[in-house]
């Protein structure tokens, strides 16, 4: 195939449209108690039965992003025999407490969900709704809870949900303590996590909030040492966040209100809080840290104990700088750093598998590893393919994780996308919160994609020709990056793992075949997932040894359904040249697919395993797309002392 940009001139820029994932539809579906209802078609249907475990019907809600439609902007529940109109809301047609088997004529426990579009109520469009089953679960950060409970018979089920945008000031803060995490103030909302986490004796605390409107903003907040003096005109929360710890010395949070702001001093009062555990996390992008361990003894934090645990607030909202279009530089050139593997943590981050002379401190030792190949290669684009966290026992702030690994990449101001891997909702957030928290971090060109297809992470970037060069005078898609979520596990016990699913591939038919017009050639791509396909276990073939460029250190971890293949439909879609994956942390190879060139980029975390100990460095791969996308080269980095450069190779040049 011959790729020159000037064939492609009849490939005007159709359509940037930026597609946000808001939720515009909403369908609640029931059926027989204990069944899993069907899905519905367009819609993405949440996992949870809001009546498991009871002898009322099966109940599922489903949501649809149509970008065409005005998104939904607030949800509430309301307990009552029968739904009633109310002005600017409008209800679901379905009693979350159905029981066919009991037709009541009134069932003074019905509970009907209401939703609005009304702009007026609320002009912050609905991100993410998500049913989480456990009485008293949290959200990630800014995901509000609605106090109902949805399943009251068997410990709760509750709904979550995050807005988009600029939310209304916080009036008042408070805490409470408590034996267990049953800790509610009714008509607060809580901010996620226990303050008093991994203290063996003591209460569990927890920082409540509310934002009325009409009443004065907050718009600073404090804590103060036992030892010290509160800043005058302060509010103190009464509670000592070190409550009932036989070590603790006492520490309290003041804050302070402002009456009389202007509109402007309005939108700069505190929107948010966080609380994060570990001393790791720096200053994220918008927030303020309060300096003083909560779980410390007063002024050291070293001398704490419990985990570590931070105060973070937001003042206003800073919607971050747009990330202008990927677009290739004018010596027609284009490069990606794929990094693979991370396993980052909320803590330190162990050193798993290096040299025994290392001077290894575990993840501040992936960040400088990073920040020097960013600095070394320059990349255009980072991805990050999975895995970026680590899993089960390491992690208990996915949020914080999240943070912490693409910190690097913000602070040198490089766009930046992300999948998810087999381990990285395996903590405190699922998917769909893990992704609330890479949605407004800055330079991230991250989405979710379609929510009618399995996953969380589909999406596409294009990368455009430059349009000032005196050849290439339009703006053109002159290069794809597929990006798939190729899912955590195939089954509960976690022995066989995921892969992309047929839905999926359906959706990569439909856009690469959009690509595809008149009788332009389409641009190359780039496909990036975590988990392997089997092909990449296919190094012989027909008797002969393929040949592959790179190690082979371990088992090809793929997914086991044979009744597709994912390879099959990149070859028939036709426009991808290459794939990236991750996963098994010390393969390395790139391998010919009969014209697919099947990559992986090698492990780079010190917190995940790999072979350092063995004399097999951590690394990464480059990316570079020459020729406006007709030629990819690719090579990887060593995270040695002169970031070693090896494999060098050219993938496609037609
Ligand atoms: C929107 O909500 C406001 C306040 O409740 C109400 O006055 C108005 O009629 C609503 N508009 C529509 C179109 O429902
Ligand atoms: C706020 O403004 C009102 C009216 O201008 C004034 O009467 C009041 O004293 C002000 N309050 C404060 C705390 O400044
Ligand atoms: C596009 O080309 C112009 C002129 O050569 C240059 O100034 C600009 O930086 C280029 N843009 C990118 C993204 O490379
Ligand atoms: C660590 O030990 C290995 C093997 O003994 C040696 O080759 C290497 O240079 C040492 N590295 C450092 C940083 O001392
Ligand atoms: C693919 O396109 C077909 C035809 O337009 C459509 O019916 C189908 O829903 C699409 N599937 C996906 C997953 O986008």
């Amino acid at each position: 195939m011959v790729h020159k940009p000037h064939l492609w001139f009849c490939l005007l820029l159709l359509s940037i449209t930026t597609s946000h994932a808001y939720v515009t539809h909403l369908e609640l579906t029931s059926c027989k108690q204990g069944s899993a209802c069907s899905p519905v078609p367009g819609f993405k249907m949440l996992p949870v039965n809001v009546n498991q475990d009871t002898d009322l019907d099966s109940v599922f809600l489903h949501l649809r992003n149509d970008h065409t439609s005005p998104p939904i902007t607030d949800l509430m529940l309301v307990q009552a025999p029968q739904p009633t109109e109310i002005d600017g809301w409008t209800y679901m047609n379905i009693n979350l407490h159905q029981n066919s088997n009991q037709p009541k004529k009134e069932d003074s426990n019905a509970i009907w969900l209401y939703y609005t579009r009304n702009t007026t109520i609320s002009n912050r469009p609905i991100t993410s709704i998500i049913i989480k089953q456990g009485k008293n679960q949290d959200g990630g950060v800014g995901y509000r809870r609605l106090a109902m409970d949805l399943n009251t018979k068997v410990g709760g089920e509750h709904l979550y949900y995050h807005q988009d945008g600029s939310a209304e000031p916080i009036t008042a803060i408070s805490a409470k303590s408590c034996f267990s995490d049953d800790c509610y103030i009714e008509g607060w909302e809580r901010v996620p996590k226990d303050v008093n986490e991994g203290v063996i004796i003591g209460f569990r605390v927890y920082l409540f909030f509310k934002r009325e409107r009409g009443n004065s903003p907050v718009t600073d907040m404090v804590v103060v040492l036992d030892d010290q003096t509160p800043p005058e005109g302060y509010i103190k929360v009464d509670v000592d966040l070190n409550s009932g710890t036989v070590r603790g010395a006492s520490i309290f949070l003041y804050y302070k209100i402002e009456s009389n702001l202007t509109e402007d001093d309005l939108k700069t009062a505190v929107q948010q809080m966080a609380v994060a555990y570990g001393d790791s996390l720096g200053t994220p992008y918008g927030w303020n840290k309060i300096n003083v361990d909560l779980n410390s003894q007063g002024h050291d934090s070293s001398d704490g104990f419990g985990q570590p645990t931070f105060l973070f607030f937001r003042r206003g909202y800073e919607v971050p700088e747009k990330v202008p279009p990927l677009t290739f530089k004018a010596d027609g050139t284009f490069k990606i750093l794929q990094l693979a593997d991370l396993h980052f943590s909320n803590n330190k981050g162990k050193c798993r598998d290096v040299p025994p002379n290392s001077s290894c401190e575990g993840d501040s030792t992936t960040v400088a590893s990073i920040e020097k190949l960013l600095k070394s290669e320059r990349p255009d684009l980072v991805v990050f393919t999975g895995d970026n966290i680590d899993g089960i026992g390491g992690v208990n702030d996915a949020r914080t994780a999240t943070l912490k690994y693409s910190q690097p990449v913000i602070e040198q101001r490089i766009p930046w996308a992300m999948i998810f891997g087999n381990h990285d909702d395996e903590n405190d957030l699922s998917r769909e919160e893990l992704f609330e928290v890479v949605r407004n971090l800055p330079y991230s060109i991250s989405e979710e994609g379609p929510f009618e297809i399995s996953g969380v992470g589909n999406y596409v970037l294009k990368i455009w020709t430059n349009g000032t060069d005196a050849k290439l005078t339009e703006k053109m898609h002159a290069f794809t990056v597929y990006l798939f979520d190729s899912h955590a596990y195939a089954n509960p016990e976690k022995t066989v793992y995921g892969e992309i699913k047929q839905d999926q591939l359906e959706w990569y038919r439909n856009v690469s075949q959009s690509f595809k017009t008149g009788q332009a050639d389409t641009p190359n791509a780039i496909a990036f997932f975590h988990i392997p396909m089997p092909e990449y276990n296919n190094l012989d073939r027909d008797g002969h040894q393929q040949p592959i460029l790179g190690d082979k250190r371990e088992t090809v971890s793929s997914g086991k359904d044979t009744s597709y293949s994912i390879l099959s439909t990149f070859r028939e879609g036709g426009d991808i040249r290459a794939t990236g994956c991750g996963h098994d942390h010390v393969n390395d190879y790139c391998m010919n697919a009969e014209g697919i060139a099947l990559c992986y980029a090698g492990g780079m975390g010190v917190n995940g395993y790999g072979a350092g100990h063995l004399g097999w460095p951590r690394r990464s791969r480059v990316w570079l797309i020459e020729d406006f996308g007709s030629t990819i080269r690719t090579w990887k980095r060593l995270d040695d002392k002169m970031l070693t450069m090896i494999h060098y190779q050219t993938l496609t040049n037609d």
